[in-house]
């Protein structure tokens, strides 16, 4: 059996457009595969570990292969539960608005927990090695126009292009996204968008 896990980044409820998009995606998908798991993660009511000097000392320890003590190892296992349950997914749906530019702090924090050197990522003379395999479904909702090519994009988008990097940095490369912008300039606009990436989100299911 395999399980998808369905990752909240947006704490906005039925207000919010890339939790509508994606919770149809994965409605589709439950329905499409009733015998597979889905799991969701709303990571605005998760509490995730604090990456505080104590914890850290465990990730340096495990760089420079030294051992960390009992009671370090104990709060470290937060940490370690998070990644065990990211890599325990085959399938990854995020739903990921724009902010400030970037992804949610809620979700880079998310990334901050889960990105460790050989658990997620092995980092050797011959450079970096992703440790993690699942197909990525991810809808983003940006409340301006952003193209998807060209300067604009250059300047504007660190939301799309660092969370992209960040997961095939952990070996995510099999990545399909579907983007409804403009949200704020007005219902017509929306509106168009949001349909067109709802279509766009049903055919892509039908494969995933
Ligand atoms: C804290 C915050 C920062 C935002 N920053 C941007 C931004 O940099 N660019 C932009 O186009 N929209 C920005 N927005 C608007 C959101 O991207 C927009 O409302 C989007 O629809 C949010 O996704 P959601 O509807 O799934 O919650 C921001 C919204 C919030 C709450």
């Amino acid at each position: 059996m395999s399980k998808l896990l369905y990752i909240k980044a947006s704490p906005r409820g039925e207000r919010s457009h890339s939790l509508a998009v994606a919770e149809e995606f994965v409605r589709a998908y439950a329905s499409l595969h009733p015998a597979e798991a889905v799991e969701t993660r709303d990571l605005f009511r998760m509490s995730l570990p604090a990456l505080d000097g104590e914890v850290l000392r465990v990730k340096y320890n495990i760089m420079h292969g030294k051992e960390s003590t009992a009671e370090e190892k104990a709060r470290w296992k937060a940490v370690e539960d998070v990644i065990a349950d990211f890599k325990s997914a085959d399938k990854l749906v995020f739903a990921v608005p724009m902010w400030n530019f970037n992804i949610p702090y809620v979700l880079k924090h998310y990334l901050d927990v889960i990105c460790q050197p050989s658990y997620t990522f092995a980092a050797g003379p011959e450079g970096y090695k992703g440790l993690c395999s699942a197909r990525v479904f991810i809808v983003y909702a940006r409340g301006g126009e952003y193209p998807a090519t060209g300067a604009a994009q250059d300047i504007y988008d660190f939301q799309s292009t660092y969370l992209e990097f960040q997961l095939r940095f952990l070996g995510l490369t099999d990545i399909q996204s579907v983007i409804v912008q403009p949200t704020l300039r007005g219902p017509e606009a929306r509106d168009s968008s949001k349909q067109a990436a709802l279509k766009q989100a049903l055919e892509i299911v039908t494969t995933f």
